[in-house]
């Protein structure tokens, strides 16, 4: 079938996420149709570097034979079977897994994993679990106290919890009882990412001495609001913000969907401040970019407020059809095993020292704002020069054979993991180029 009859084919029956319907056909829309290494090759035969790891979820390139495989393997033994009262092989091997990667401290530990699929359902499992394990410690505590420009997925919970006035003001009259504060990312002029920190610290501080006894839970994108534009701050944020939970009698739940699985050259990004929450949610990354899964990991604190007689009323109620799915458990396995293997997370460290050094004369450029990147994730916040400046700079690169996704008007690099050092020459030098072109 032609490319034109599958976009008619699109236009006439699909409806996309994120996506303004009034332009999707004249933003030309490219039909994918197969993948190889870090190149995703669309109907025409036409071949594109993907430098925003089909958004932020590769880890080792397309078609990685071991997962390939692994994925196999699994499905000549079972596809699916519940999570509801039976269980299997690839989900507990993958909660150990997890668990043995964990943050972990002398006072605090994750020991459990609960599974759920995009990372918007994990969110949504750790901010359920957060109030209930609360409430059935005896404590009546129905608020939630998140960061203004936090990004923690589309239901309804997630959004409760987030903060990007574009994409969640329209739900605010259906949403959960909240207290935001500012966000640790945004500067003002002359201050310092440390004093910023400590200066949202100090808000938290107070807000929290009129509220602290009603929150059940503080969420928090640790190190970066990705999806702000790679809003990056510093480690004194997140290590206050573990003090003042514990002070307070509140969970922290690090929403490490974006950042985890090494984005940002560790493994967690909550390791850079050595902070270890109480709820931990990750997804994206897990199986490499190959399924949806994701998790929260939760301390044993949290898990016991849910033990009790089957009459109690203490249970998690809270699951899905493919909860802990096998082929996406098998897929994250060897992903992980794949990540131990080949050291890909101190390559994420590597790609991002060189990200910096390549895009070293474009933060020179008055046609850039500002670079803001912590590992891999990189933000390019570019002049404002029309409409959709940071989409013009995308389609404009994707002409030149690069496939990467703006935020606004700030261009994101966010290559796979294991990107190599061609192709990630190719990617920064594609996007300059992009940007001088638009920006002018
Ligand atoms: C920090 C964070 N949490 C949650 C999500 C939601 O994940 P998903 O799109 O898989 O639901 C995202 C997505 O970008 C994210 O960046």
């Amino acid at each position: 079938m032609s490319t034109d009859e599958l976009v008619a084919r699109d236009l006439a029956s699909v409806w996309h996420p994120f996506t303004q319907h009034s332009r999707w056909a004249e933003d030309r829309p490219l039909v994918i149709d197969r993948a190889e290494g870090m190149h995703l090759i669309d109907t025409d035969g036409v071949r594109y570097l993907d430098g925003c790891s089909s958004l932020w979820v590769n880890v080792h390139g397309h078609r990685v034979p071991e997962i390939d495989a692994a994925i196999r393997r699994q499905l000549d033994r079972v596809a699916h079977s519940t999570y509801l009262g039976l269980t299997h092989e690839p989900g507990i091997e993958l909660a150990e897994k997890l668990l043995a990667t964990a943050p972990r401290s002398d006072t605090r530990q994750l020991t459990k994993v609960f599974y759920a699929g995009d990372g918007a359902s994990a969110v949504e499992a750790a901010i359920k679990m957060a109030f209930q394990a609360k409430a059935q410690q005896g404590e009546d505590r129905p608020l939630y106290l998140h960061v203004a420009e936090g990004y923690h997925g589309d239901t309804l919970g997630a959004v409760s919890v987030g903060g990007i006035e574009l994409f969640h003001h329209t739900y605010r009259p259906i949403l959960l009882d909240t207290v935001m504060v500012s966000s640790p990312g945004i500067r003002e002029p002359g201050q310092t990412a440390y004093d910023r920190a400590v200066a949202v610290v100090a808000e938290t501080r107070a807000v929290l001495a009129e509220q602290g006894h009603r929150v059940c839970a503080i969420v928090v994108e640790p190190m970066v609001q990705a999806a702000a534009g790679m809003l990056t701050h510093d480690a004194e944020f997140l290590r206050g913000m573990r003090a003042l939970a514990d002070e307070h009698g509140a969970y922290l739940v690090a929403d490490e969907v974006a950042a985890g699985i090494g984005r940002t050259g560790l493994m967690w990004a909550v390791e850079h401040a050595d902070v270890v929450p109480d709820l931990l949610t990750c997804g994206k990354g897990l199986t490499a970019g190959y399924l949806p899964l994701s998790a929260v990991l939760a301390t044993e604190e949290v898990y016991s407020a849910f033990l009790g007689t089957p009459t109690s009323g203490r249970t998690f109620f809270h699951g899905h059809s493919y909860t802990a799915n096998p082929l996406c458990a098998a897929a994250a396995i060897a992903n992980l095993d794949l990540m131990a293997a080949r050291g890909t997370v101190a390559h994420a460290t590597h790609v991002g020292e060189r990200i910096a050094t390549l895009t070293a004369g474009l933060a020179a450029y008055d046609g850039v704002l500002e670079i803001r990147r912590i590992g891999t994730m990189t933000g390019i916040e570019v002049r404002s020069v029309g409409e959709r400046t940071g989409f013009a700079v995308c389609q404009k690169a994707r002409e030149h054979g690069v496939l990467i996704r703006p935020l606004g008007d700030v261009v994101v690099l966010m290559p796979p993991l294991a990107i190599g050092d061609d192709d990630l020459e190719h990617l920064v030098r594609t996007t300059e180029a992009a940007i001088r072109e638009v920006v002018g």
